[in-house]
């Protein structure tokens, strides 16, 4: 197990070109393995969920040309809508999901389109995560889709059902589920509607559109007719959101910071975070707005300022749901209380990120409360004592005690630091080499 102490710092000063956003990452993986012709993608992130995603199009028939050195430019020749061939009852196809969410969930809505049985399996973590949220709705559609007796991986499926079509409402506001469903919709013989309850992101609906495939999102819902083949275009990837947030927290918060972030993903259903956090008086500049594979992209400038409490949207949830630990711990630099509610699906990400983010806070000083849809953080509006967090192996958990550590009095020890690599390989070097101390 890995440590990682953290020193409080002075501000945070420089720019850095983030890893692409690894969202985008899994599902240009995924289009490109049922795709035609080669597809080139570029600034893919190198961190392990989506190394687990690039393993697993190999697995089910992709071959992939690493295209530089550091793994962030492929060639995918894909096999085509229908080319993946599974195994069998007795031996069927397994794929390693590891700790990759994203993968699981939208994997087995391209998996039902093809011939034979596959298997899904992940790591402990990804083990114990609800998978019934896509097995039941595959199921109803007439998939041969089974998971195990806890509604967990692992997951089989036994592809080549005729599926059915109709209108899918969801009771949760999962792009993940959505996601899984609409690829399912790929391979119906009619139009597919699927409806969440409040907004989420739409990557899918945008790369698929951009494959050649009919699909809109009107409102809640998003409509796919069914496709005989698609063709991703190459493919350049923006900057991840989520590894932007926990940067653009920090230079907020730490006096004389300025902080430039170039072509950071800027899709609506991303920018929750940000636009709370300007609510809450945080000044984060925007020097140009672009379009890259069909998203928005914002090149930020980020400088320090103070932030005061400002109303949360529960129908905002979705919008920043990875970061909403990070907006904990901003409540603790505004006086008073601040609640964040309606946000139970933390309860089910890579750790239960409710207890993890109320354990983790009061461990460095922070006055928290735990409710079963989310927390109530006491600011005292200075700056936290420090202490030593434990990530219980997630990520978010892990980035949320780095930045914690820049802005406590006596930094903060990061246990389990490594799982950051999830999705932000190199996040303790970054913050090192950006903190001015
Ligand atoms: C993701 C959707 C979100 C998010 C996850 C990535 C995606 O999960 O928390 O990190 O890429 O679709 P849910 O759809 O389960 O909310």
């Amino acid at each position: 197990m890995t440590d990682r102490t953290v020193a409080p710092a002075s501000s945070l000063q420089g720019e850095l070109q983030l890893p692409g956003d690894k969202s985008m990452s899994h599902r240009a993986l995924l289009l490109a393995l049922i795709s035609d012709e080669p597809v080139v993608i570029s600034n893919l992130a190198t961190s392990e969920d989506v190394a687990s995603t690039l393993r697993a199009i190999q697995v089910l028939g992709a071959t992939v040309d690493l295209l530089d050195d550091a793994g962030t430019k492929v060639r995918v020749h894909g096999v085509g809508l229908r080319g993946i061939r599974g195994g069998t009852d007795a031996e069927p196809c397994v794929v390693d999901c590891g700790n990759a969410g994203t993968l699981a969930r939208l994997l087995p809505g391209i998996l039902v389109g093809q011939e034979g049985v596959f298997e899904l399996v992940g790591d402990a973590s990804l083990s114990r995560r609800p998978m019934g949220r896509v097995v039941e709705p595959l199921e109803a559609m007439g998939a041969t889709i089974h998971a195990s007796a806890t509604g967990t991986l692992p997951v089989r499926v036994t592809g080549g059902a005729e599926l059915a079509t109709g209108h899918f409402e969801l009771a949760i506001a999962s792009a993940q589920v959505q996601s899984c469903l609409l690829l399912a919709g790929l391979f119906c013989s009619d139009a597919l509607a699927v409806e969440v309850p409040r907004r989420v992101r739409d990557h899918t609906e945008i790369m698929l559109q951009r494959a050649g495939v009919s699909v809109r999102r009107a409102g809640l819902v998003s409509t796919i007719m069914p496709a005989t083949s698609l063709q991703l275009p190459d493919t350049v990837l923006p900057a991840d959101p989520s590894s932007a947030a926990p940067m653009i927290l920090a230079a907020t918060l730490l006096h004389d910071s300025l902080l430039r972030l170039p072509g950071v993903l800027a899709n609506p259903a991303r920018t929750g975070f940000v636009e709370q956090l300007e609510r809450m008086g945080a000044r984060i500049g925007i020097l140009q707005r672009s379009r890259e594979a069909g998203e928005q992209v914002i090149d930020y400038e980020v400088q320090s300022d103070v932030i005061n409490r400002a109303p949360f949207a529960h129908s905002d949830v979705p919008r920043m749901i990875d970061e909403l630990p990070l907006l904990a711990l901003a409540a603790q630099f505004c006086k008073g209380e601040t609640r964040i509610r309606g946000a139970a699906e933390l309860r089910v990400k890579e750790s239960d990120r409710i207890t993890g983010t109320v354990l983790a806070l009061r461990a460095i000083g922070i006055n928290t409360e735990e409710l079963e849809d989310g927390i109530i953080v006491r600011g005292s509006g200075q700056r936290p004592e420090g202490g030593a967090i434990h990530t219980e192996g997630d990520h978010r958990l892990a980035m949320l005690g780095g930045i914690a550590g820049l802005v406590s009095r006596r930094g903060v020890t990061v246990h389990d630091a490594a799982c950051v690599d999830v999705s932000f390989p190199g996040f303790f070097d970054v913050l090192d080499a950006l903190a001015v101390r």
